[in-house]
């Protein structure tokens, strides 16, 4: 089956072809990153006009990359929630549109499994899976006991771990987004600043940012009061360290505790070099247990991922 995914939830216009679950075809993405960086982070009005703007091209591109046209696709998908709403429209709306005019199901696909499914491009499922799930806008643990089968175990009460990345990288001013020039920082800084590694109790699954992300402002504006200077790589590093040190510790107590066979992380901050290491450093001491990671293409968002998920969405729920 030819799937034809719609992404625009948020900063990229995404389109992709996806055969079978497993094949992409095709998956173009028009990013906006370039657009918003000089406000330090998406403008929602700003952004549903550029999707706008390309959605029609970025159609048109993924179909003549896949080399087909329109009537060899059986389905459409598109990402229906959750996301900014005016950009989501743009998305939605052009996916129905096709599916009117050519006679074809429209998939409304949540996007948070679109960010696990990307996983599957790399590697077939092996259940239980504990997926962590780490995006701009989420932070969960999911037990997936089968193919679309979410039971969130632990999420966060406060901010996500990419938009805590984000706001260190303001308060910083290193640039947007935030995550991979405070990932590339630390890894040439040491953890030499004290900041909260927050678990919020031994059996609990769930996260809190908000307190480590204040911890960094306070420690910034103290030191500029001082008249100290501020070595960002290790502060970089140290705000690194306390994020990845709750991740793995929660993700692998999890998995122990489930019984996991397979640990997926899925969302932008899936391309965390720090965070690879960890895991798979953690993973190799269990036995049994796959870690999969998306290629980095498939991290960030995009319609390959929407395009995997509807697949098993239709397969499955119906
Ligand atoms: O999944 P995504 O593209 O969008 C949402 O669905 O939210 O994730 C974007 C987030 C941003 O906050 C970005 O800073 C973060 O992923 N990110 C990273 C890295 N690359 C992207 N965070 C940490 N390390 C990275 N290498
Ligand atoms: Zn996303």
């Amino acid at each position: 089956m030819k799937i034809l995914a719609i992404e625009s939830s948020c900063d990229e216009t995404s389109v992709a072809i996806v055969e079978d679950g497993k094949k992409v075809l095709s998956n173009v993405v028009f990013t906006q990153i370039d657009i918003h960086t000089k406000f330090g982070g998406v403008v929602p009005e700003i952004a549903s006009r550029h999707h706008i703007e390309k959605i029609t091209y970025v159609i048109e591109e993924a179909l003549n990359e896949a080399k087909i046209t329109i009537d060899e696709i059986d389905k459409i998908a598109v990402t229906a929630f959750p996301g900014l709403v005016g950009s989501l429209m743009v998305g939605i709306n052009a996916a129905k549109t096709i599916g009117l005019c050519y006679n074809k199901e429209v998939i409304m696909v949540d996007h948070i499994h679109g960010h696990i499914y990307a996983n599957y491009l790399e590697s077939d499922f092996k259940f239980p899976v504990l997926a962590l799930v780490v995006s701009g806008g989420h932070t969960e643990l999911v037990l997936m006991k089968d193919h679309m089968n979410f039971e969130v175990i632990g999420e966060t009460l406060d901010d996500a771990v990419g938009e805590s990345y984000d706001k260190v990288a303001r308060v910083v001013k290193v640039g947007y987004p935030g995550g991979p020039i405070i990932d590339k920082m630390a890894a040439l800084g040491e953890p030499t600043y004290a900041l909260p590694h927050v678990k919020l109790g031994k059996d609990s699954y769930n996260f809190s940012f908000s307190g480590l992300k204040s911890a960094v402002i306070n420690l910034c504006n103290k030191l500029e009061m001082k008249g100290e200077e501020l070595n960002a790589n290790n502060l970089a590093a140290s705000f690194q360290d306390a994020v990845l040190d709750v991740l793995c510790e929660k993700t692998i107590r999890a998995t122990k505790e489930f019984g996991a066979k397979q640990i997926i992380v899925a969302g932008g901050v899936a391309a965390n070099k720090g965070l690879r290491k960890i895991l798979q450093e953690a993973v190799d001491e269990l036995d049994d247990v796959i870690l999969t990671f998306p290629s980095f293409k498939y991290c960030t968002d995009n319609a390959a991922m929407i395009g995997v998920a509807a697949y098993f969405q239709d397969k499955v729920v119906k």
